[in-house]
C-alpha cells in the first residue's frame, strides 16, 4: 500500500475468512477494470484537450495479467467485473479479454461502460464473449451539443449507431449516464426523462466531480440531483424503485408504467460511501480502495515477480476509507486525480 508509489510488499495478511470485507464492514464483489486511460473524446468535464501524459505500453497490464487478478478476487468473493477506461474498446480486442474474465468461476456479471463511439461494430464479439450489459455516457441529445461537449465532432452519430448495436445485441438492462452541466445540458433534464416513458433505458443524471482538469467548470457549472429531480417532477408523478440490476450508487426513481427508469448520483450532495462495494484497478495495474484520494497499491510490481496478490489485496481493504471528502466548489480536485479517466471512473 502506498501514497502515491509502491512502498513494498505488505504482510501476511491472513483474514479469518476467506471474503473480501473492508474495516466498515462492507463486502466487496464489484470490480472496476480500466483497461487504458486513453480516449478518444475529450468531454469537457473530464479531458484536457491536448489529452493527458498517455501511460506507457509496458505500464499497462496485459489482458493475462488482468485475468490473473480476477482469478485471485474471485474466491475471495469477487462476483461483478466492469470494463471501463478511458474508453475501453479504444484497446484492442477487448472481447478477448471479456471471454477470459467471463471463463473465471464465480464471476457472474459482467459490463462495460463506454462511450459507445466504437460500439457498433464491437457488439456483438461482445455480447458473443459473454459481455451482459453496457452503460453508455450521452450528455445531450441534440447532435451539435454531444459533439461541442465531446469535443470530437462526428461522435453523436456513431454514438447513436452504438446503442442501436447495444439494443440489437441484447445487452440489457440499458444504463445512460448524464453527467449535469448547467447551462449546456440542463435544460435537456425534461427530455432525458421523457425517454423512459418510450423505452427500457435507465437514465442517470450525475453530478460532476471535481478533478484538476475541470476546476473551473465543476465549481461555475454544477447541478445537484436535487435540481434536476425537481425538473423531472413537473412532468408528472416520480415513484422509487428498486433500479435495474448492478444496483450501485444511484437511486432510482420511475413514472408509474413507464418502461426505463431515472436514476439519480449524487457524489456531491448525498454521500454513498456507506454502501460500496467495489475496488478499482488502474491499467497499470494498481488497486485503487476508492475513487478519490491517493490511496492505492501497486498489484503489478507483485504480479510480475510471481508473488502472490493475496497480502497485498487484503492491506488495500483494511485501508479502504469509510468515505470520500469531497467539497462542492473546493479549488482542489479528487485527491489530485486530473481526470477520473485515470481510475476508470
Ligand atoms: N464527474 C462526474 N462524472 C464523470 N464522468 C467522467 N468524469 C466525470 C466527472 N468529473 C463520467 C462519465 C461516465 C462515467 C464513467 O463517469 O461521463 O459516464
Ligand atoms: Fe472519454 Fe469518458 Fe472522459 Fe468522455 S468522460 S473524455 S468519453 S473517458
Amino acid at each position: 500500500m502506498s501514497r502515491a508509489g509502491f512502498a513494498g510488499p505488505g504482510g501476511p495478511g491472513r483474514g479469518d475468512s476467506s471474503d473480501m470485507v473492508d474495516g466498515f464492514g462492507r463486502r466487496i464483489e464489484y470490480l472496476r477494470i480500466s483497461v487504458t486511460d486513453k480516449c478518444n473524446l475529450r468531454c469537457v468535464y473530464c479531458m484536457p484537450l491536448e489529452g493527458l501524459d498517455w501511460l506507457k505500453r509496458d505500464d499497462l497490464l496485459s489482458y493475462e495479467e488482468i485475468v490473473e487478478v480476477v482469478r485471485v478476487m474471485a474466491p475471495m468473493g469477487l462476483k461483478r467485473v466492469r470494463f471501463t477506461g478511458g474508453e475501453p474498446l479504444v484497446r484492442r480486442d477487448l472481447a478477448r479479454l471479456v471471454g477470459m474474465v467471463a471463463e473465471v468461476p464465480g464471476i457472474e456479471d459482467l459490463s462495460l461502460s463506454t462511450n459507445a463511439v466504437l460500439l457498433a461494430d464491437e457488439a456483438d464479439a461482445l455480447e458473443a464473449a459473454g459481455l451482459n450489459r453496457v452503460n453508455v455516457s450521452l450528455d445531450s441529445l441534440r447532435p451539435d451539443r454531444v459533439d461541442a461537449i465531446a469535443r470530437r465532432p462526428g461522435s453523436h452519430e456513431k454514438i447513436m449507431r452504438g446503442l442501436q448495436a447495444a439494443e440489437d445485441a441484447g445487452f440489457a438492462p440499458l444504463k445512460i449516464n448524464v453527467v449535469l452541466i448547467g447551462g449546456r445540458n440542463d435544460d435537456e433534464i425534461p427530455d432525458f426523462a421523457a425517454i423512459t416513458r418510450e423505452r427500457p433505458w435507465h437514465i442517470r443524471f450525475i453530478e460532476v466531480m471535481p478533478t484538476t482538469a475541470n476546476l473551473d467548470l465543476s465549481r461555475e457549472n454544477y447541478v445537484s440531483c436535487a435540481e434536476a429531480l425537481r425538473r423531472v417532477r413537473a412532468l408528472g408523478e416520480l415513484e422509487p424503485v428498486e433500479g435495474p440490476t448492478g444496483n450501485g450508487p444511484a437511486t432510482y426513481y420511475r413514472f408509474p408504467g413507464a418502461p426505463g427508469t431515472i436514476g439519480v448520483i449524487t457524489p456531491m450532495s448525498h454521500n454513498f460511501c456507506d454502501r460500496c462495494n467495489r475496488m478499482r484497478l488502474t491499467a497499470d495495474g494498481q488497486l485503487r480502495p476508492c475513487l478519490f484520494g491517493d490511496l492505492q497499491t501497486d498489484l503489478r510490481t507483485p504480479l510480475r515477480a510471481g508473488e502472490s496478490l493475496v497480502p497485498h489485496i487484503r492491506e488495500t481493504l483494511r485501508v479502504k476509507p469509510e468515505r470520500h471528502h469531497l467539497v462542492q466548489g473546493a479549488d482542489v480536485g479528487s485527491g489530485g486525480l486530473v481526470a477520473l479517466s485515470q481510475t476508470g471512473g
